[in-house]
């Protein structure tokens, strides 16, 4: 029944861009090819397994002008997101981490009373309700319609389109300005970037903030996680490309915190004049360029490692196979179909994949096809071992499971290198 289908790379739905979505240069230089790869979060029912798949190319460029790392391959948003699988609120980490975002905004940024919030990608309101918790008004703009209906159901008024500049002048229309304008896990997977920091820049109040939340560059290279890449991620950011784009604008980043959610990211605050900059700023720059992160060559050796750690992965799931022990999957992440495309580990090695949201349960993951069952089964009958697709939740997970840890049972933790513990 699984097994993988004919493989036929996408001709429609994607386009290749052959300039820099900072800059605009075009010394763009290829370092990491994941080779043609299904969309991560395209799990798949039984009755559509025998049809053909699309395939799209999934290579990492590196521009040396601005030294934006980012995808050239851009497959159509309509596509990716007009019905979204992810829903924040399901998320118990995610809804704490937004409880701390709002803090941070409320206790470093003056909100008049009846200042305006606006949440783009703004999914089923779980951030919005924090600030709406303080009685400040809120919106939320949301492209996927059904993630957007979930909101509007919990009484969040939501703009069920993706932002643009045609966008941010509708709203500003209806609304007038922002004082704080969000982005969190959106502006990575944006195309346009410079659309959209025209729309931020016309719909903020003049002494308003934009706040941005992307897995930070530096986290994925010291990590090795390579697996975060996906046709979702088109741009995977520093400091100083977020710098180089918003000075196009006049707009200045005012201050960068780093937070631990998606395996590491940046939390960047950026405001029309510049008024001070904080020295965590300037921190970060020099800790970018000790990393160099403006270098081709501390690439082409990220992409030398990710090889390595391919061929060691498979090395270690083959030999545990020939022991004949039992391996499964924890968490049908997006990540994790990156992670199984580009190592090809099917069902010969993995029995299924335990995961707790309903609507991927009985369906099959994206390429490899393998089956995805609820977590009862991982505890009804675990297995010897479990490879942590879900490795951005460690934490929670070890200690949701130290029964089957205690009973003897192993995670493989796939990055920064494998290992079983
Ligand atoms: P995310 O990395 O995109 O937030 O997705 C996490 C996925 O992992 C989601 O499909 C739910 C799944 N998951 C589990 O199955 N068990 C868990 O304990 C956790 C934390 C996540
Ligand atoms: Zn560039």
């Amino acid at each position: 029944m699984t097994g993988i289908n004919k493989i036929e790379i996408a001709k429609d739905n994607f386009t290749h861009r052959t300039t820099c979505r900072v800059c605009g240069s075009e010394k763009l230089h290829k370092f990491l090819s994941l080779g043609p790869t299904p969309l991560a979060n395209s799990f798949l029912r039984e009755n559509q397994l025998e049809a053909v798949e699309p395939y799209y190319p999934l290579d990492v460029y590196f521009c040396s002008n601005c030294y934006l790392v980012q995808l050239l391959d851009v497959v159509s948003p309509e596509v990716l997101f007009k019905e979204y699988a992810y829903v924040t609120g399901a998320s118990k980490p995610m809804q704490a981490h937004f409880t701390g975002l709002v803090e941070d905004v409320i206790q470093n940024f003056k909100i008049s009373e009846d200042g305006l919030i606006v949440d783009i990608g703004s999914n089923d309101g779980t951030l919005l309700q924090c600030f709406s918790k303080l009685g400040l008004q809120t919106l939320g703009i949301e492209p996927a319609s059904n993630i957007a209906r979930l909101a509007e159901a919990k009484g969040f008024r939501t703009v069920n389109e993706f932002f643009s500049e045609k966008c941010a002048v509708k709203i500003h229309e209806e609304h007038g300005n922002a004082d704080v304008i969000l982005a969190t896990n959106v502006f990575a997977h944006t195309d346009d970037l410079e659309g959209f920091v025209r729309g931020i820049k016309y719909l903020l109040a003049d002494n308003g903030t934009f706040v941005i939340e992307v897995p930070y560059l530096l986290n994925l290279l010291n990590n090795l996680e390579f697996d975060t890449i996906y046709h979702e991620h088109l741009s995977y950011f520093a400091v100083y490309p977020l710098i180089y784009l918003f000075r196009k604008f006049n707009m200045e980043v005012v201050d960068v915190k780093q937070v631990p959610v998606h395996g590491g990211s940046i939390r960047v605050f950026v405001q029309k004049a510049a008024k001070q900059q904080s020295q965590r700023v300037t921190a970060l720059l020099l800790i970018e360029q000790e990393a160099k992160l403006d270098s081709l060559k501390t690439y082409t050796k990220f992409g030398e490692e990710v090889y390595s750690l391919k061929e060691k992965l498979v090395k270690l799931l083959k030999a545990l196979k020939n022991e004949g022990v039992r391996i499964t999957g924890y968490g049908a992440t997006a990540k994790g179909n990156t992670l199984l495309n580009y190592c090809k580990i099917g069902t010969d090695i993995l029995d299924y994949i335990s995961d707790t949201t309903p609507f991927k349960q009985g369906c099959y993951t994206p390429g490899m096809h393998i089956p995805v069952f609820p977590e009862e089964e991982f505890h009804e009958d675990p297995p010897d071992y479990s490879l942590l697709l879900a490795w951005n939740y460690a934490n929670e997970i070890l200690q949701k499971e130290r029964k089957y840890r205690q009973n003897g049972g192993k995670f493989i933790l796939p990055i920064p290198e494998p290992k079983v513990i």
